[in-house]
């Protein structure tokens, strides 16, 4: 029987994937096999978490990889901060290094929720076609390199601990088809403070520790009955 943890079946030639909301969702393959076209097309743009757009938010442009530790801060923030109201992330980075999955993963056991693999397998000739086609190409070399460790990713991934890993072929990018369940996480974290708040909250601190009690302390007294003083 199928269940939401069977990743994916053939049904009229479709294949069919089911995924759980919440859930991580981490697409995996080189520079130019169509990890953003193909989340472009079947995922809402909100529930895409792309490390080249939080490159591009932190320092204005998605192709300098001196910042990539920022954005990948910001792309982790941002999958907790959805994650824990029970949202789908879906990951859009190359994903090629295990510590760069492993990360990920660790999210998902955080907030309890399944860690997916989605391997998009393309022939490296098909990237770098893909690639020279496209105006923000990155060439050859780099996408060989990505190439030979989404190979060796292949033969890995499976002992990696992902709750499911889906692999799809070129032929297979056009015929995909997703099934979302929702499944909630029941959560009792309480909202994270806003920071302003917190701005403020520390700014009262401060000023109480410069001009003595608080409005609160400066109250006189209550009687020993319970009531505020007659002159209060
Ligand atoms: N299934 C497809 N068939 C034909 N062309 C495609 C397909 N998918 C993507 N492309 C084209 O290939 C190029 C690369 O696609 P895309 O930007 O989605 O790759 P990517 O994996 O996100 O690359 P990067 O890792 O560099 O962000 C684009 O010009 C896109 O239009
Ligand atoms: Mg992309």
């Amino acid at each position: 029987m199928d269940t939401p943890e069977t990743p994916a079946r053939e049904e009229s030639n479709a294949k069919v994937i089911r995924l759980i909301r919440p859930s991580v969702v981490v697409l995996c393959g080189p520079a130019a096999c169509g990890k953003s076209t193909f989340a472009a097309k079947h995922f809402r743009p909100t529930q895409i978490v792309s490390s080249d757009q939080a490159r591009a938010l932190v320092c204005d442009d998605e192709r300098d990889q001196r910042f990539s530790a920022q954005a990948f801060a910001l792309v982790h923030c941002l999958i907790e901060q959805r994650l824990s109201i029970n949202r789908l992330s879906v990951v859009d980075s190359t994903a090629l290094t295990p510590p760069a999955r492993k990360s990920l993963q660790d999210l998902a056991r955080k907030y309890h929720v399944p860690a997916v693999a989605l391997l998009i397998d393309v022939p490296l000739d098909t990237c770098v076609e893909r690639d020279t086609k496209r105006e923000r190409s990155v060439g050859r070399p780099i996408i060989e390199r990505q190439h030979h460790l989404f190979e060796q990713l292949k033969s890995s991934i499976k002992q990696e601990g992902f709750d499911q890993v889906v692999e799809l072929r070129d032929e297979d990018l056009d015929k995909a088809r997703f099934e979302i369940v929702f499944r909630p996480v029941p959560r009792s974290v309480s909202p994270p403070e806003r920071p302003e708040r917190r701005r403020f909250a520390s700014r009262r601190a401060h000023h109480a520790a410069e001009s003595g009690p608080t409005a609160d302390e400066a109250r006189a007294p209550s009687q020993p009955n319970g009531r505020p003083p007659e002159s209060a």
